[in-house]
């Protein structure tokens, strides 16, 4: 595998020191590591060839974060809206017919569970409504519940580089370049505390509703709550990577959390791994 000077770049910025023998300096990474070897097959293919996406439900206009949504004072000042179960599966159905605009006003306005009195701003996800890619993360921190927009921080300053690395952004493109990001939890839990299972079921609902809506050919669950929500498994993240699972028909690869990478970055060849089997499901006919 040769590489060029740009995809080195991207590499050595998620923190994959790319190495070969002194003898061969192009040739591909020896089989004797194998996280490394899975670092270095190619990334770009996948994403940017393969089957022209699929006729979608009523393509959005919108591809830009959503303008921030503050709580109003008069929500603020509304009551959390406990639920019993015959309620909530109404209310997921409910939700499971919204189209996009109603679906972010039900996002900003939504008052189901505990999480609503704390936050600044809900984080409704941000990218390409076609997006072929669909990245799905865990809740919003400090600074995505400040500003409106899922990974801001520092989790998202390396999940911007892996995506990079790909060829992908969250930036202005269309929907083969650009993701769609979402996380489990549209609200920031108090100390960035764990979802709690109630959260993650209320909110799920909001979760399924972007897949649908996005349609996307490949969805990558980023971390233990991703998988939870998704595929509805408490195995860890280490036992379900490097293979491809399905959620609704749809494929879903499994891959550390950022904020995990960053604590543990002997981890990284393992993720770039991860993104490289998801790229190669796009290159994939279904
Ligand atoms: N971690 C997540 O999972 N999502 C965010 O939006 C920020 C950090």
């Amino acid at each position: 595998m040769r590489w060029s000077e740009r995809q080195r770049t991207m590499l050595a910025a998620m923190g994959i020191t790319l190495w070969a023998p002194r003898s061969a300096p192009e040739a591909d990474a020896p089989a004797g590591d194998p996280a490394m070897h899975e670092a270095t097959r190619g990334p770009a293919r996948g994403p940017t060839h393969g089957p022209t996406h699929a006729a979608r439900r009523e393509p959005q206009p919108v591809r830009r974060p959503p303008a921030a949504a503050t709580t109003s004072s008069a929500d603020a000042h509304a009551p959390v809206r406990p639920e019993s179960v015959t309620d909530r599966d109404a209310r997921a159905r409910e939700i499971g017919l919204l189209e996009w605009p109603a679906l972010r006003e039900r996002v900003a306005s939504c008052r189901a569970c505990r999480l609503c009195e704390g936050r600044r701003h809900t984080v409704f996800g941000v990218g390409n409504p076609q997006a072929h890619w669909m990245i799905v993360g865990e809740a919003p921190g400090e600074q995505e519940d400040r500003l409106g927009e899922p990974f801001v921080g520092p989790a998202g300053e390396l999940l911007d580089r892996m995506l990079q690395a790909l060829g992908l952004t969250r930036g202005e493109a269309g929907p083969q370049h650009q993701v769609f990001i979402a996380n489990t939890l549209k609200c920031r839990p108090p100390r960035n505390r764990n979802p709690e299972p109630d959260e993650l079921a209320l909110c799920g609902a909001f979760l399924h509703r972007q897949i649908e809506l996005v349609n996307p050919r490949l969805i990558l669950a980023m971390g233990r709550f991703a998988v939870q929500a998704l595929l509805e498994s408490s195995e860890p993240i280490g036992r379900l990577r490097g293979r491809v699972h399905r959620y609704r028909g749809r494929p879903v690869v499994v891959t550390y959390h950022p904020a995990y990478l960053l604590r543990s970055p002997a981890e990284k060849a393992r993720s770039w791994a991860d993104l490289c089997l998801a790229a190669s499901q796009l290159s994939t006919p279904a």
